[in-house]
């Protein structure tokens, strides 16, 4: 039997790198295998864990579809769906909820970040964060699970609450695994921590055009450029890494190289560095355009992905059901 993928990525704004080398490169990966069946949904319901604007969230929304399919993924060997218009997700997360303790969410890294970050809204929601991800997950039986390390702590708790499941009601829910890219952690321009929306000026964004990478690579920290070693970690090492994604690890040994002799250009090695991530993102973003162009198409994608996901869902919910004792008559 064809083992099951499922991914999601939140709607709150646009992709950046580190949303495709982390998350939808895996996403490719895995639709290109007749070994696997694969479900990428929009976790448009996780965006309202934190604090959002819902004028703009259907708007943000199909903006992920719209990457998502100008990135590749293909609505013939992929279900493509939004999350919400699956209500089985919240239905199943209610019920995996009994399956966890407080007190092990509370503790988790992921929830203490947000917490930090916003102290005025710590809802139940934002709790139950990673147990609406594992009823994404779980209700497809989903083997395999593309994203980046980040949430690594989230799929901990879904194998946990897959654990807990199959041992109190005899499910057989598989215990989901990360699935890695080699961008799996793509450190953000500012020189610390990881690229990601929230943080302003870490990220590339998959529109951005020539122009605008050269600008925010420029505004990335550096050096006097040589040195008796090569820096390990930081802003440097940041570069490094992203030169190593995109133009190969023979020129990021040629920088290094340059580091502890004549010294590194940090002008030309951005402009270049520039020039090879655009080289990546243009056919992206022009297929963007076309299917921007297209919106009863994205219309359609939409609403057959929804339909597709129901279907498999439906089911897995039915059996959460009856194993829990509910009366289905
Ligand atoms: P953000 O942190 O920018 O809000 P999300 O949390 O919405 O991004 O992440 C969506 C997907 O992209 C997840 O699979 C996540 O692991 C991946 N991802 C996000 N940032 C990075 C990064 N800097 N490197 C690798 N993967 C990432
Ligand atoms: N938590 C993920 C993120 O921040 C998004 C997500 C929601 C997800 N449900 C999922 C990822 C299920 C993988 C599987 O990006």
């Amino acid at each position: 039997m064809a083992k099951k993928v499922l991914s999601g990525i939140r709607a709150s704004g646009r992709l950046h790198l580190g949303n495709y080398l982390g998350a939808v490169k895996g996403m490719l990966e895995l639709q290109g295998s007749s070994e696997y069946e694969t479900f990428y949904m929009v976790a448009d319901a996780h965006s309202i864990t934190t604090p959002y604007n819902a004028s703009l969230l259907k708007e943000d929304t199909r903006n992920v579809v719209i990457d998502y399919l100008a990135a590749g993924l293909d609505p013939e060997k992929s279900v493509v769906f939004v999350q919400s218009m699956v209500s089985e997700h919240f239905e199943m997360a209610f019920y995996l909820s009994t399956m966890i303790s407080v007190a092990r969410m509370q503790h988790l890294p992921t929830f203490k970040e947000k917490v930090k970050q916003y102290p005025d809204n710590v809802t139940m929601a934002l709790l139950n964060y990673p147990v609406l991800m594992a009823a994404d997950i779980l209700l497809y039986k989903a083997d395999s699970v593309p994203v980046g390390v980040d949430q690594e702590p989230h799929l901990e708790i879904a194998r946990q609450i897959a654990r807990n499941m199959n041992s109190k009601y005899g499910t057989n829910f598989p215990e989901p695994q990360i699935f890695s890219t080699p961008g799996k952690y793509i450190p953000s321009l500012t020189g610390e921590g990881k690229m990601s929306k929230s943080v302003e000026g870490s990220y590339i964004l998959l529109v951005d055009d020539f122009e605008t990478i050269k600008k925010k690579l420029a505004l990335a920290p550096t050096d006097a450029g040589s040195g008796e070693r090569v820096p390990e970690s930081g802003s440097i090492y940041n570069l490094l890494q992203l030169v190593e994604l995109f133009q190969g690890v023979e020129k990021r040994k040629a920088y290094e190289d340059l580091y502890t002799s004549s010294g590194i250009k940090y002008q030309e090695l951005k402009t270049e560095l520039a020039g090879a991530i655009f080289d990546i993102l243009k056919p992206i973003q022009e297929k963007r355009r076309e299917i921007e162009a297209k919106p009863e198409y994205v219309n359609l994608v939409i609403k057959s992905g929804a339909e597709k996901a129901k279907k498999v869902a439906g089911e897995t919910l039915r059996e959460v059901k009856e194993k829990m004792g509910f009366l289905l008559i």
